[in-house]
């Protein structure tokens, strides 16, 4: 049977609650028992009869018992992944005992083991893979569980809550158990166990509550903890402030494992971490790879009150907590570092990553109303584009209005399991604005275009700016409605200054400002609107969509001179650098028909960035970088990667070129002296020094040679992988290969180098890529069982150099496939995942596009398909 979709319209509350869940795991080489008894009572509100369905995967099933009676054979029903009890009373005492491998466990939902450790993964549904349950978000309990092992091996023994006794039991062996007194949904439960050691510290709540930090990680990770155990701290204190949310036990844990499908798991009080979003020494850490453990942690914390303390009542309902998660960790990040960076990073993701999955088969709105397997909506549009709508809610409704909503929100539903409605809802009562048409940004798929014309009237002093927007069908869905899209904006002048801003109407049909000098925001509620601009003494330059203010895609017609006047002088950093994107979009356009020449006006204003130290470095390194081929793909109708690849390279060098000395003048000015510290302002000169690094290797020896001095001599990992990137790619394969086995020599002992190793390789765009990558696949550092290496190789080489994935042999399909393949049936999630670039073979050249298809067809017809991959593959080729 094929698998089937589920519908948010078919939502039903559950037969039975659980009012508190008791678990004994019984730890043993080979399986694990499970001892569960579940206290449950009735939901009145249904008529139920007495009938329970319970979830439950690849459970040995060893014996049921209701009210203490063990249960025949023929008192039950297991089919497919269901158990079928009846005949229960009100107040049922259900206890079941399972058995289960851990050991066996390749797909990392359940409980499984990650090196010598055990450890957990319950979110969306791995629950079911521990004990027979219902497993669904609306169903929280208060759980104690025990955990029995050979306290030899497993010295830390892990669960949520508080740990409440430890023993010795008569038979030698150990038993801890944990009790949470806040009611949660499964998918929170945790359990670790292992051989690890532990950094602590302590934090002291808005409050007075002395709670407990402990970060545990296997013996040589040790080193590695101090970057998140401040981190935690740096968010914990940030949630107070601005949201004014306490931490609500005694203790948090954070457990960093090697084996993990995602970046980490908010689990009450016990946050599991990929080693790779928690881990950081200068030595071996990027500077982004410590801004991105800033952030996760922050979002894994914040969590607790965004995703614990509220939670979802259905999957549907994900981006109730993620959206609105990312949307803090993002306004988090944005006041430790640079706001205006960290919007372009945020905007490039969107426009990037999540438009295209907008405009392609997997689309769906940020509240789907139906899927197959949740595990593959977990998706930029449940995350980003959902952080985007609660920020155009941030944008509408202003900062302290914003607050009231979110304090109501968590006032009225602490406890709960809600809905996006209900989000909204607080929103609305909390400010007394009417959100109706707003909703639809949960509702419609796609990504809105925005269309602005303009007609300057020097006569009268007016600018008449008219505003369109339409949505493309998605599937399933066409004809869209109007949206509400805040458009934040300003007018400027000659010489660089915001005008004053005078608009009518200055109110729209909904009796709703236009505008307002304090959000400089437009509201754009209809298919069109005019707007007309008075008092204007000279013709004003126009700068739409300032901070990325709503997640469209804008058309605009400006000449060349235009954006390079705001890309020099726009006096939002967000819409510099858009304007300097949609020059460089033109110039590599250009540059696929015919060799190119950077424009003298153009250097002289790139140069006077390179050369302004006024100016946030990082934001300047951001001014100065080409859009990635797969955002120059998302303004193509018909794709061809080797063209664009061939003009955004062209585009590169003459830059390159063209400013020679002033990326080595740049590179010098900003060389480091003194200790590396993972701090704002270092990593900002670092970013900007690397990339002009990076340009001047392409340009002359002397920089050539630079990065290989960089590269002996760096007392960091940002420096010395910026300078691995430049040698890897300088074209000169004996220099790359000897800088990658000398790198391999130094670093081979650290896994979460070693696979920054793997990723430089893969994602290189020098030819022989793909045979190059296909011997990784047998090197002693490479492993199909761990998802960090499958995403540093396969993901990689699928992701980053499209000019060797789209290989014109279609050699690069093939080889992701029979990845594909292989993972389906280890770890489908991984495997559905790494599917993504396989979607997109409806807009490629035909070529390229018939040999993606076959590859896809390919995975269709394979044996044993998982749902993960069944839907992915069939809603691709549907
Ligand atoms: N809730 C986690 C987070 O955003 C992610 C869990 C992902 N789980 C999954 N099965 N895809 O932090
Ligand atoms: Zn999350």
């Amino acid at each position: 049977a094929q698998p089937k979709s589920i519908f948010l319209k078919d939502y039903q509350q559950p037969a039975y609650w659980i009012v508190e869940t008791g678990l004994t795991f019984e730890l043993q080489d080979g399986y694990t028992d499970v001892y569960s008894r579940l206290q449950l009572q009735r939901n009145q509100s249904l008529t139920a009869d007495g009938s329970l369905r319970l979830d439950g995967q690849q459970l040995e099933t060893l014996e049921i018992r209701i009210d203490g009676r063990v249960l025949a054979a023929d008192e039950y029903r297991i089919e497919g992944d269901s158990l079928f009890l009846s005949g229960l009373g009100e107040n049922p005492v259900l206890e079941i005992h399972t058995r289960i491998q851990p050991e066996q466990n390749t797909a990392l939902e359940g409980l499984y083991r990650s090196g010598s450790m055990y450890c957990t993964q319950c979110e969306a549904e791995g629950f079911r893979r521990i004990t027979w349950y219902l497993d669904r978000p609306d169903v929280m309990s208060v759980f104690t569980t025990a955990i029995v092992a050979d306290g030899s091996r497993y010295p830390v023994m892990l669960s949520n809550g508080n740990c409440v006794a430890d023993e010795i039991l008569e038979n030698g062996r150990r038993k801890v158990t944990w009790h949470d007194p806040h009611r949660k949904p499964a998918y929170l439960f945790a359990l670790v166990a292992g051989d690890l050691l532990c950094k602590e510290d302590t934090f002291t709540t808005m409050g007075g509550r002395n709670v407990a930090l402990k970060i545990f990680v296997e013996p040589q990770n040790i080193t590695k903890t101090e970057y998140a155990l401040d981190a935690l701290k740096r968010s914990m204190r940030w949630d107070e402030e601005v949201y004014g949310r306490e931490y609500d036990l005694d203790i948090f844990m954070i457990v960093a494992v090697d084996d993990f499908n995602m970046g980490a798991m908010e689990n009450k009080g016990l946050n599991i971490f990929n080693s790779s979003c928690v881990l950081a020494n200068p030595a071996t850490a990027t500077d982004a790879a410590y801004q991105r453990i800033e952030s996760i942690v922050a979002h894994e914390y914040f969590h607790n009150w965004s995703g614990n303390r509220v939670t979802c009542r259905d999957w549907f309902q994900l981006s109730l907590k993620e959206g609105f998660t990312v949307f803090r960790d993002a306004c988090f990040s944005a006041d430790m570092h640079s706001a205006t960076v960290k919007r372009i990073e945020d905007a490039n993701i969107m426009r990037t990553v999540q438009f295209a999955e907008d405009g392609g088969p997997m689309a769906h709105p940020v509240q789907p109303d139906s899927f197959i397997e949740i595990s593959n909506f977990y998706t930029v549009t449940i995350y980003e584009k959902g952080a985007e709508v609660v920020g155009m809610l941030h944008k509408i409704l202003g900062k302290d209005g914003f607050r009231k909503g979110t304090d109501l929100y968590f006032d009225r539903h602490d406890g709960q399991a809600v809905t996006i409605y209900d989000f909204v809802k607080a929103m609305e009562d909390a400010n007394g604005v009417d959100l109706t048409q707003f909703r639809l940004w949960y509702k419609q798929a796609g990504t809105p275009v925005v269309s602005a014309s303009s007609e300057y009237r020097g006569d009268v002093g007016e600018l008449h700016l008219t505003l369109r927007q339409s949505c493309p069908d998605t599937p399933g869905q066409t004809a869209k409605k109007a949206m509400w899209i805040p458009v934040q904006m300003g007018l400027i002048d000659s010489q660089g200054n915001d005008m004053p801003v005078n608009v009518s109407p200055a109110v729209n049909a909904d009796g709703l400002a236009t505008w307002t000098a304090s959000s400089q925001v437009l509201h754009l509620t209809e298919a069109e609107q005019t707007f007309v601009f008075s008092g204007l003494t000279e013709k004003p330059v126009l700068s739409l969509f300032r901070d990325f203010s709503a997640p469209v895609r804008v058309e605009m017609q400006q000449t060349d001179d235009e954006l390079l006047f705001r890309l020099q002088h726009d006096n939002d950093g967000f819409n510099r650098w858009d304007a300097g994107q949609r020059l460089m979009l033109n110039w590599i356009a250009q540059a696929e028909r015919s060799e190119f020449e950077l424009p003298a006006k153009a250097r002289a204003v790139l140069a006077g960035l390179l050369a302004d130290s006024t100016l946030d470095a990082a934001m300047v390194s951001y001014l100065l970088t080409l859009p990635s081929e797969a955002y120059v793909s998302e303004f193509r109708d018909v794709v061809d990667p080797q063209a664009i690849h061939l003009g955004r390279k062209r585009v590169r060098l003459a830059l390159a070129m063209a400013l020679k000395d002033e990326f080595a003048a740049c590179y010098q000015r900003l060389l480091q002296h003194g200790e590396y510290r993972p701090e704002p302002a270092q990593m900002t000169a670092r970013a900007l020094k690397n990339l002009a690094l990076s340009y001047w290797c392409e340009a002359s020896d002397a920089g050539l040679n630079m990065a290989m001095r960089q590269f002996e001599t760096a007392d960091n990992m940002t420096d010395q992988m910026a300078a691995l990137v430049a040698l890897v790619n300088s074209g000169d394969a004996e220099l790359a290969q000897r800088s990658l086995d000398a790198f391999y020599q130094q670093w081979k002992q650290d896994v979460l180098v070693v696979n920054q190793w793997l990723s430089v390789q893969s994602g290189s765009a020098e030819t022989g890529t793909l045979e190059h990558v296909s011997r990784l696949l047998s090197h002693e550092a490479f492993d199909w069982r761990n998802p960090n290496k499958i995403r540093s190789v396969v993901g990689a080489f699928a992701n980053q150099a499209l000019c060797n994935f789209h290989r014109t042999d279609g050699a690069g399909y093939v080889w992701l496939a029979d990845a594909v393949i292989r993972l389906n049936a280890t770890n489908p999630q991984i495997a559905s995942r790494l599917l993504t670039p396989l979607t997109k073979w409806r807009r490629l050249v035909p070529v390229l596009s018939a040999l993606m298809r076959a590859q896809l067809e390919r995975i269709a017809a394979t044996q044993d398909l998982s749902p993960d991959v069944y839907e992915v593959v069939s809603k691709s080729l549907a």
